[in-house]
């Protein structure tokens, strides 16, 4: 499976935020090979208003694969769900399972309503535990926004998911999860959690300083957006390429 993963299109209007993600479409639309589908890691929009979203709808309509999405701490549920889901406006948590070229696709929402910091909640986890035993053998590979470990940023680690906990304890004993995928940091990162890797999108708006690097404010608004390439093969092995898109 060939899984493109990107994060944080941030969308609010502008033109400078618009045309990044449109960017971003025209280099996936490019490639050689379709990705079996791309996956979008939450905070798509930047204030969570029905126009914002009808933005992403439109950009990510033009995607000549399959789409998934998962919300960020800026998204706003029931405009996400009523807008890009085509769903009632309900407040609850978003899951949603896809399945994708012989793998599972488990998108969790991590979000808690009018805070940055992360969760999954008992009904997400719930959820969570429930369909990967229904999986059976079938490889599934969990997603949502906020990464379940310190990335070594004091900023991103000030709200990261707070139950990591409970996360790899739903993960323990169930070998057929070959990564977490997450978004949030803006910056492409890779680490481990529960014995895997977890794996960063790159910020389509923008990407995060890190403290040892120079210059000025929290974020480099210039550097290019950027995209993961996941290679997940049968047997659980998963090869990330990240890239920028000039
Ligand atoms: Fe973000
Ligand atoms: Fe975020």
């Amino acid at each position: 499976m060939l899984l493109a993963h990107i994060s944080d299109l941030h969308l609010d209007g502008t033109e400078r935020v618009t045309e990044r993600t449109a960017r971003v479409v025209a280099y996936l639309n490019g490639l050689t090979r379709r990705p079996d589908a791309v996956l979008v890691a939450g905070d798509i929009a930047e204030h969570g208003t029905p126009g914002e979203y009808a933005e992403a709808a439109r950009l990510l309509d033009a995607l000549d694969a399959p789409v998934f999405t998962c919300p960020g701490n800026h998204d706003d549920r029931a405009a996400y769900r009523k807008v890009l889901l085509g769903e009632p406006e309900t407040t609850g948590p978003v899951n949603r399972l896809h399945h994708v070229a012989g793998h599972a696709l488990l998108l969790c929402d991590s979000t808690i309503p009018g805070e940055d910091a992360g969760l999954l909640d008992d009904e997400t986890l719930d959820w969570l535990a429930r369909a990967l035993d229904e999986l059976g053998d079938t490889p599934a590979i969990p997603a949502f926004h906020h990464p379940p470990a310190l990335l070594h940023h004091p900023y991103v680690d000030s709200m990261t998911l707070t139950n990591a906990d409970r996360l790899a304890e739903v993960l323990e004993g169930r070998p057929t999860v070959p990564a977490v995928l997450t978004g949030h940091a803006h910056t492409p990162a890779a680490t481990t959690f529960a014995g895997r890797p977890l794996l960063v999108a790159p910020g389509v708006v923008s990407t995060l300083r890190l403290p040892w690097e120079s210059g000025e404010g929290l974020t480099d608004r210039v550097a290019p957006p950027g995209v993961a390439f996941h290679v997940v093969e049968g047997d659980g092995r998963v090869t990330t390429h990240f890239r920028v898109v000039p």
